[in-house]
């Protein structure tokens, strides 16, 4: 079922890590919180999501109705309550002393620092929400943010929330065929984007790719560019169409109302590769999305008024939404950003950075944590990391070596780690520690949090209960942070996370298995999507960029196991009789680069082998666990009887 490589070390994994005294001692959550929520969550699900809802978010209409089941699978939450959410976020810490706390600390990879105090980015963000106002932004517009690593990526995301504008974040490494998709498939009328963004010294054209994004021919219903200058790239404005940042704020006030919104108004549309067609619209809501991203904040990450707290992704992920923004800043949190590679200048920067800074709560990704720990522990030793009381980690199962890196290398041994599992669609975290609470094992997610229903399950949608048997996650009751559904698209909603078992349960796409302290061990997706270094890629999109090259016939993308980034892309092509004779090693490098070209760096398969067939069963479906098997070099010991030609394995292991 998975192809992970993690998994044989996975299932021999005995140690366990109790929490620590000191540390339970002072946890937003202790064993009796959890006792009490884990009790509350059971008997009344609906007074236990009532009471969080009515406790940590500021209402302007409070909500009488908590769950609505009516539409299942489209449930509403609080749905007849409103709210604002950048109110939720900046609004209410202006009082006492968070006021002028810092609310962003942001360091360029040139060194630079910007710091905003809340009282200093609840102006900006007004300033720039009257700013959208200006360009005709209304609620519910669709606003593309296109942006490097910076405070105004924040602070256009916050505008936009003030404004009940829906703001869909594109990643500043998606190419200008991302952007253009994207921005075709949510109608935006506005694109917010800058000149370039940087990364390990070199400035990424973001304009450039906006520009290409934007061309006539395209069925985009862009009005307006707003364009940071950020790297001072020279770059083209459009008259009548793009406008500078600062331009687009003279004369804007400082103070823009926070008007109410349903708290079933969408928040936001970002986009996940799913394992057809092209990427999906995941629909945020306000008022739930929100509820779930504070919570988990506190009670995952036990965040507390003085910490500072660090999320390494980028803002175009969910993880930056959910942990860099909204949840973060809803805890009136010290957040940290940081805009560059990893590893520049030198492979401390990141180390070097919490000691600056004196980050408390450090979350990434296991990619980042094995490329970390390649480049040897003489990197983070020379930089005092004391000020560290909590690590996280997400994005794919953590391997037990790197997970004892990370805690006794970074952590000193002391902080707990929290290796959160979580979907774009599920809006944060589900299966995770509590700090404060749950000891933990390398490798595993450990447990639902309170209020949330995982199960696992065989193919006829039966609980599986015996220890250590793998089936699919899903969940059995639907929870506010829940997406609520693809933007424009009810029906492949349904049918991707709930036709399954018939209505049942939200099905994840993954496989786990839980072993007989009920911890959960998630090992790898069931679908074919792949996930590289954290980020999850749809072998149909990589198979549809590649065969549209014109030398391509046909093209089968699979996964294989790659020590830094969990999986690699190795791609299957077949060439149309034209190209036949053309030179293989210079086709595969340019077919790699036409892919980047395409979608983005990160879908730049890492292999490319070019070959006369594809095997496929006599229906005229391509095997691709036999492709995996080959790719992988190991021995074909499955049934491939029901091949349709059998001479294609051979000459696929040439
Ligand atoms: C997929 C979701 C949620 C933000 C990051 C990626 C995998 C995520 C873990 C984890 C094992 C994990 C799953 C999931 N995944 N976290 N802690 N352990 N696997 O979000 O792009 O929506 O991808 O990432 O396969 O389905 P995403």
């Amino acid at each position: 079922m998975s192809h992970s490589n993690a998994l044989d070390s996975l299932l021999s994994e005995i140690r366990r890590f109790a929490v620590p005294a000191d540390f339970s001692a002072q946890a937003n959550i202790n064993s009796a919180d959890y006792a009490q929520l884990c009790a509350q969550a059971e008997t009344d699900p609906e007074a236990f999501w009532s009471a969080l809802a009515r406790q940590h978010l500021s209402w302007h209409q409070p909500f009488t109705e908590v769950l609505d089941e009516r539409r299942a699978p489209f449930y509403r939450w609080f749905a007849d309550g409103s709210l604002n959410v950048a109110h939720n976020c900046l609004d209410r810490h202006l009082h006492g002393a968070t006021r002028h706390k810092a609310a962003l600390i942001w360091e360029g990879e040139d060194g630079a620092v910007r710091t905003f105090t809340y009282a200093q980015l609840h102006r900006e963000v007004s300033r720039f929400a009257n700013a959208l106002r200006h360009q005709g932004i209304e609620a519910d517009d669709r606003v593309a943010i296109y942006m490097p690593m910076v405070p105004e990526a924040v602070i256009a995301m916050l505008a936009c929330a003030r404004i009940g504008a829906i703001h869909t974040v594109v990643f500043g490494g998606f190419s200008a065929e991302a952007l253009k998709d994207r921005l075709e498939d949510t109608g935006a009328k506005l694109l917010i984007t800058a000149d370039g963004a940087w990364r390990a010294g070199k400035a990424v054209p973001l304009k450039r790719h906006a520009d290409q994004a934007l061309l006539r021919e395209h069925e985009h219903q862009v009005e307006k560019v707003i364009v940071l200058r950020h790297t001072n790239a020279d770059i083209d404005l459009q008259e009548g169409r793009d406008l500078w940042w600062e331009d687009a704020l003279a004369g804007m006030e400082s103070s823009c109302p926070a008007l109410p919104f349903n708290a079933e108004h969408p928040l936001f549309i970002l986009y996940t590769s799913g394992s057809t067609g092209k990427p999906k619209g995941v629909v945020h809501s306000s008022a739930g999305y929100l509820l779930w991203a504070l919570l988990t904040v506190r009670w995952v990450f036990d965040l507390k008024p003085e910490d500072v707290y660090w999320c390494t992704a980028d803002i175009g992920w969910i993880t930056g939404h959910s942990y860099t923004v909204y949840g973060p800043l809803a805890n009136g949190a010290t957040v940290f950003l940081y805009e560059g590679a990893p590893m520049h200048p030198h492979p401390d920067r990141f180390w070097a950075m919490i000691e600056r800074h004196g980050v408390s709560i450090f979350y990434t990704a296991p990619t980042a944590i094995r490329a970390f720990m390649k480049m040897g522990q003489e990197w983070p030793e020379r930089h005092d990391l004391s000020s560290l009381r909590l690590l996280g980690t997400v994005g794919e199962p953590m391997n037990p070596e790197a997970w004892m890196w990370y805690y006794e290398t970074i952590g000193g041994g002391r902080c707990p780690i929290a290796d959160t599992w979580w979907q774009t669609e599920t809006g944060g975290h589900m299966i995770a520690p509590l700090p404060g609470v749950t000891s933990t094992k390398p490798g595993s997610c450990a447990l639902p949090l309170p209020g949330i229903h995982a199960r696992i399950v065989d193919e006829a949608g039966q609980p599986i209960d015996k220890p250590e048997a793998g089936g699919y996650l899903v969940m059995e009751k639907p929870w506010p942070g829940m997406l609520r559904g693809i933007w424009g698209d009810d029906a492949r909603y349904v049918e991707s996370y709930w036709a399954k078992f018939g209505n049942r349960y939200y099905v994840a796409g993954d496989s786990a298995r839980r072993d007989a302290d009920g911890y959960y061990w998630v090992m790898g997706r069931i679908d074919d999507v792949l996930n590289v270094s954290g980020h999850r890629l749809g072998t149909a999109e990589i198979e549809s960029a590649l065969v549209a090259h014109p030398a391509v016939a046909e093209a089968a993308v699979v996964g294989i196991p790659h020590e830094i980034k969990g999986e690699a892309i190795c791609a299957f092509v077949v060439l149309r009789a034209s190209h036949a004779g053309d030179d293989r090693d210079t086709l595969g490098a340019s077919l790699r680069a036409h892919v980047a070209e395409l979608i983005g760096p990160i879908a730049r398969p890492d292999d490319v082998r070019i070959t006369d067939t594809l095997p496929k069963t006599r229906s005229g479906k391509i095997m691709r666990r036999l492709l995996r098997a080959i790719a992988r070099g190991e021995e074909i010991a499955q049934d491939i009887s029901t091949l349709e030609d059998e001479g294609v394995v051979r000459e696929l292991q040439k």
